[in-house]
């Protein structure tokens, strides 16, 4: 018997349903407001704590149906629901938890001769006492409840046809392949096929490491549901680490006597940069950041300086390279950063979204909805714990490839390397020029990928800058 499908709410999350028809969701003592039902879908409704079927309201054939798909729907959204896969009467052996908002289940049609095989990016690991199956690619996260499941994702280690797994031992049914399939934790290969990086894929994703792309979905927003930012998780359990380490034993050999000597010596220009810079957080409301500023801000710090053409010899032939060298250092020159400003007000730039291009020293304009240009404003005023939006937001996105087609096991770490080389830059120049700024050390790299159309292993946001003419002491109150 194919095992059933079916959609309940997580374990924190209770339904409230008022007479009236209105619903709510409880969730860790808040109330989050889901509309009306009727009283034949309420009654559906309360079957979600212990498991709704998806088959039973697929089709949305009777209006009823129709009205609990958009409402488990609106659920998911929330990220209130979780789906669980097993036989109809009994335990789970699969639950999908998401991973993302726009996450929901399908079941791709699988043939007898498809052959199957994991992907690269897919593990097992241990949380507290389950076992669960992830991959940065995936909209959700599969906790395995039969170990003989297990046992077939071992097997499919090597390609597999379908045909042959389905008389394994424990064959967990077509419905779970067709779940691993649509989240990219299984993919079909052809009979034959001699490399299973280069079929996994673009291009873009053959360059990526196991561990650079684990570390870019889940150390950034947008493709986990776990807690991210400052939360303090430990502060209940382990104390806080000084701020200065504790001296090594041992006799220091103490620098004051020698800094003393330079004591009355004016510091150099740059010494002074370096003591006015600081984060701004609240920016002037009556005079923004000119055109004229922001172009001198860019010149400055992100500009293509020269180009090189350069060959190298590799044994098995010349490999030509081109560098395009810019104010900032970068690892290998490679200069793989790319800015991208969202702006909010610019005396002399109308309001949008721009990719600079630092070759040609030039904004170009990128269509975006007006509510996703307010969002990913929005965010990086929460992020700053500010009262408005930045003037400018400059979100700084990697070409990931670039550096990856060079570097084994490094690449990712030195993307991140150059990241803090730019937003130091961006702080003193910003200071020099008398701007002010802000890096942000949060980025959701789904909401730029909607932005952008580009998905999020090609080119994706690695750090942030919010930009403009800092608040006057007297107006910032
Ligand atoms: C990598 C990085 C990430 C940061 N992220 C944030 C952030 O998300 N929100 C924020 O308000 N400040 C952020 N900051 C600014 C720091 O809070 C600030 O540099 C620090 O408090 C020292 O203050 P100062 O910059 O004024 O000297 C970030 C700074 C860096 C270097």
């Amino acid at each position: 018997m194919a095992p059933t499908l079916s959609v309940r709410l997580v374990g924190h999350v209770t339904l409230d349903v008022q007479a009236s028809g209105d619903v709510a969701a409880q969730v860790q003592g808040f109330s989050v407001g889901l509309g009306k039902l009727s009283a034949a879908a309420a009654e559906r409704a309360r079957q979600l704590r212990a498991g709704l079927s998806l088959a039973s309201f697929a089709s949305a054939r009777r209006p009823v149906e129709k009205e609990i798909h958009r409402f488990v729907r609106r659920l998911a959204a929330r990220g209130l629901v979780e789906y669980s896969l097993g036989p109809a009467r009994g335990g789970d052996q699969v639950v999908i938890e998401p991973q993302m908002p726009d996450y929901w289940p399908r079941t791709p049609r699988l043939r007898a001769s498809d052959r199957l095989v994991l992907s690269r990016f897919a593990y097992l690991r241990r949380r507290a006492d389950e076992l669960v199956l992830e991959s940065p690619r995936s909209g959700a996260l599969f906790k395995i409840c039969d170990p003989k499941v297990a046992g077939i994702l071992a097997a499919l280690a090597t390609p597999q046809r379908i045909e042959h797994l389905r008389h394994r031992p424990g064959f967990p049914g077509l419905p779970l392949l067709a779940l691993l399939v649509d989240c990219e934790i299984l993919f079909r290969v052809a009979a034959g096929d001699a490399g299973l990086r280069p079929t996994e894929g673009d291009d873009s994703l053959v360059l990526w490491d196991f561990h650079d792309l684990l570390f870019h979905a889940r150390s950034s927003e947008g493709r986990h549901a776990n807690l991210s930012g400052g939360v303090y998780p430990y502060a209940d359990t382990i104390a806080e680490l000084p701020a200065v380490r504790p001296r090594w034993p041992g006799e220091a050999i103490d620098l004051r006597p020698a800094s003393a000597a330079t004591a009355g010596v004016r510091p150099s220009p740059m010494a002074e940069l370096l003591l006015k810079r600081h984060s701004t957080r609240d920016f002037d409301a009556v005079r923004p950041i000119t055109l004229a500023e922001l172009a001198q801000f860019l010149d400055v710090t992100a500009r293509v300086r020269s180009e090189q053409d350069t060959t190298l010899d590799l044994g098995g032939g010349d490999l030509s390279l081109t560098y395009a060298l810019r104010p900032y250092p970068s690892a290998g020159a490679g200069y793989e950063l790319e800015l991208y400003l969202a702006v909010d007000r610019c005396d002399g730039l109308p309001r949008g979204f721009y990719h600079y291009d630092a070759g040609a020293h030039a904004l170009t304009p990128i269509e975006v909805g007006g509510a996703a240009l307010d969002a990913t404003l929005a965010a990086a005023a929460i992020a700053m714990g500010a009262t408005g939006k930045p003037q400018i937001l400059v979100t700084i996105a990697a070409r990931f490839g670039r550096l990856s087609w060079k570097y084994s096991s490094i690449a990712y770490g030195l993307i991140l390397k150059d990241v803090g080389v730019l937003l130091q830059t961006f702080y003193l120049v910003a200071t020099d020029i008398e701007l002010g700024g802000c890096a942000i050390g949060s980025t959701n790299i789904e909401q730029f990928a909607k932005l952008t159309g580009i998905a999020f292993h090609v080119e994706g946001p690695v750090g942030q800058f919010a930009l403009g003419r800092g608040a006057s002491p007297a107006r910032s109150g």
